[in-house]
């Protein structure tokens, strides 16, 4: 027998001790006999690796595949290895994956695990799901926004249809022990199949090093670390998995745990004498794919794991062996800030129920210890008791283009699981006008139409289209591939790292006039693609190299969906002008809604009816020229004490001064007539009647000022 095979058979005889393992017969039965089943269980029983693979033994998916989505990208592609190892198939045949911008699956793929935002996709291209005869919703209760939207339409569209499909189609929602009984009745009462685990009591302590003011990444990194070499230095053998919020925060973590347990003495500091060293693995989403396999392989003899993660291994993966848990008690979480009107990539502190699912993860193979870098007085007024629904807290703008496109008109009163608020949608359908991706009548354009095949957030997609209608996507394609990929720029933690760092940069900056970050992006992309070692260079310049071969590879993935679209009827403009002003020019068609002036001294005021005041950030080639700038747009914002925008582009009046007052044009009040039902003709022309006697209003009213 090979080495493979061989750890092919324990990992086979490993899957037969899952809890899942015993009730095999009776689940293939309850998929058999119902077209909507809710399945619930611990988390490491078994669902996600082993159902899909029951469903296909017992011949389920003779007339269409089996898809399985998850909310997180590498919980996709780990599991998808997993189980096509354990079924001794290669990866990409019968067990596939599919993830935003890799694509690892065929036609005759029977296990297709994939991103939820991928399935989305999949139901615009084909609504009726024709090459699916059973889809898996996994992670229900992590809420995230695209399993939200596919539970909606799961039920809406294709509980219909499935009706008179042969063999029927059918639909099961994987989800931990919340949420079973809301997720039951959603879907006309449903059976529930529980899984019955073992879980052994885990002992919760607070370390009181966190209080209700600190908030600071520096800060619980650092108290994260320590309290990790406390556990391993103080507790018997046993893997820690550590909570930390993001990659960044992560990798520092891991730096200092390294340096620090390299001068620990075995002899002397560690008080259990069976465990001889410390493997330090990271695990967050954006990780590369061999790293990622590492976390699963079993540790060697007499060495503890140390597994510092995003919340990703708090249901999505389970790691074996864990005992002890270190929870910073922090999350990076996408939030809509009302103050500032945007969608904000934020750290805040978990929910109560959050922090008791991390604990869970340390008493699954034997009692456990949860280790809480924060203080009760924390936990009682800083920490909610549940987590808001990401459907909730975000923006809506491309879930509600992509139902728009699906024909579902009234998006208020769609089949939500818990509906938005109402201002969220009508936002919502504000940018889309915004970016004619709809009329006024809330239908959707052509420009809606192609905007809606990009896998990229719609002010991106709206400055892209831009430039290839004016036939110069060759500028904007490579930007909007650099700003899907994760932070390209190291940023070394070590002051000497730091300084040769910040020297490279400012020369690469320097290459693009040190005038715009996005053109830098276009820069970095440019000389990378034509340098004859590209990783090389990459080196040199401290450049992710990883990030920007993603880059190439979505930039081309782009190329080709535009393509495709182009050799339709596809709009036609014409521009005069040199490269970087019309890169900026497209730009603003995208980020006209993220446009500030300068206001006092360095900040800047936003011009989106919130008026906040922003700074650039000192990550951006812009920062220090402030006061030689009037009119910027950005692509993100960064809130910590201050609000910080980053990715900086200056830009002139004249370019947003026609788009500028689509800000305000439209009353969102209003539009919400037209989500939720068809306007008629003359409806619509009392409409523009009564917009027109406003408009007329306010102008008199400007003028008598
Ligand atoms: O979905 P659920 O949480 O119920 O369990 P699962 O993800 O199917 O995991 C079952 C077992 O497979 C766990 O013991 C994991 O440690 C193991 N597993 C693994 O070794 N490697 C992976 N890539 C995924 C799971
Ligand atoms: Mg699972």
């Amino acid at each position: 027998m090979s080495k493979s095979e061989k750890s092919r058979e324990t990992e086979h005889s490993e899957s037969r001790k899952l809890p899942i393992y015993q009730h095999k017969d009776k689940l293939v039965q309850a998929v058999k006999e119902n077209t909507f089943l809710i399945v619930t269980g611990e988390t490491g029983s078994g669902k996600t690796t082993q159902l899909p693979q029951y469903l296909f033994k017992a011949g389920l998916c003779r007339d269409g595949r089996i898809g399985v989505t998850q909310p997180r990208r590498v919980a996709a592609i780990t599991v998808a290895q997993r189980v096509s190892h354990e079924m001794g198939v290669r990866l990409g045949e019968e067990v596939g994956y599919q993830v935003r911008f890799d694509d690892c699956s065929t036609k005759d793929t029977m296990i297709k695990y994939m991103t939820d935002g991928c399935l989305l996709r999949e139901i615009l291209a084909d609504p009726s799901l024709s090459q699916y005869s059973i889809v898996v919703l996994d992670e229900a209760h992590e809420r995230s926004l695209n399993t939200d939207v596919l539970l909606g339409l799961l039920k809406k569209t294709l509980s219909k249809r499935s009706r008179g499909r042969k063999p029927p189609f059918k639909v099961v929602v994987m989800s931990a022990t919340l949420e079973t009984e809301k997720l039951s009745s959603f879907y006309e009462n449903c059976p529930v199949f529980t899984i019955p685990g073992r879980t052994y009591p885990v002992k919760e302590k607070f370390c009181n090093l966190i209080g209700p003011k600190d908030k600071d990444s520096s800060v619980y990194v650092k108290e994260v670390v320590k309290v990790t070499l406390d556990v391993h230095t103080n507790e018997a053998a046993g893997h820690i998995l550590v909570f930390l919020t993001g990659q960044s925060e992560i990798e520092k973590a891991c730096d200092l745990l390294f340096d620090k347990a390299e001068i620990l003495d075995y002899r002397y500091d560690v008080h259990d004498r069976t465990v001889e060293g410390l493997l330090i693995l990271p695990l967050y989403g954006s990780m590369p794919t061999d790293q990622q396999r590492q976390i699963f392989q079993p540790a060697p003899k007499g060495v503890r794991k140390c597994v510092v993660a995003t919340n990703i291994a708090a249901t999505s993966l389970t790691i074996d062996g864990i005992r002890y848990i270190v929870d910073s008690g922090f999350v990076k979480q996408l939030n809509h800030n009302s103050n500032v009107g945007l969608d904000i990539l934020e750290v805040v502190p978990i929910s109560k129920s959050e922090a008791q699912q991390r604990a869970g993860r340390a008493g699954r193979t034997s009692a456990g210890k949860c280790f809480r870098i924060y203080s009760k007085d924390f936990w009682d007024t800083c920490m909610p008791e549940y987590t808001i629904p990401e459907i909730q807290r975000t923006s809506l703008t491309s879930v509600i283009l992509t139902l728009k496109c699906l024909g579902i008109h009234d998006v208020i009163r769609f089949p939500y699981l818990d509906c938005p608020e109402e201002r969220f949608i009508l936002t919502a359908l504000k940018q889309l006008y915004q970016y004619d991706a709809i009329d006024r009548r809330g239908d959707v354009t052509r420009l809606g139409r192609l905007m809606v095949e990009f896998p990229l957030p719609p002010n991106l997609t709206r400055a892209l289209l831009k430039a290839a209608a004016l036939g110069c996507e060759d500028v904007m394609l490579p930007v909007a591939a650099m700003l899907s990929v994760e932070n390209i720029f190291i940023r070394p933690g070590k002051p000497e790292g730091q300084k040769e760092a910040e020297i490279r940069h400012k020369e690469i900056a320097a290459c693009a006039g040190s005038s715009n970050d996005f053109l830098l992006l276009l820069c970095v992309f440019e000389k990378c693609r034509s340098s004859d070692n590209p990783s090389a260079w990459c080196k040199e310049h401290w450049i992710h190299w990883r990030a920007v071969k993603s880059a190439f590879s979505v930039e081309t993935q782009l190329r080709e969906i535009l393509l495709r679209l182009k050799q339709n009827d596809f709009p036609h403009e014409t521009f005069e002008g040199s490269r970087s002003e019309l890169l900026r020019q497209c730009l603003c068609l995208g980020y006209f809604t993220n446009v500030a002036r300068r206001y006092i001294g360095k900040s800047f005021c936003t011009m989106d009816g919130h008026g906040s005041t922003v700074l650039i950030h000192p990550s951006s080639c812009l920062f220090g020229q402030e006061l030689h700038l009037d009119w910027i747009i950005f692509h993100d914002v960064l809130v910590t004490s201050r609000v910080y925008v980053r990715t900086v582009c200056p830009i002139r009046y004249e370019w947003v001064q026609d788009l500028l007052p689509k800000l305000h044009e439209i009353d969102v009040y209003e539009l919400s007539s037209v989500a939720r039902e068809e306007v008629t003709d003359e409806e619509m022309a009392q409409w523009e009647k009564k917009e027109a006697a406003k408009r007329q209003a306010a102008t008199e009213d400007a003028a008598k000022k």
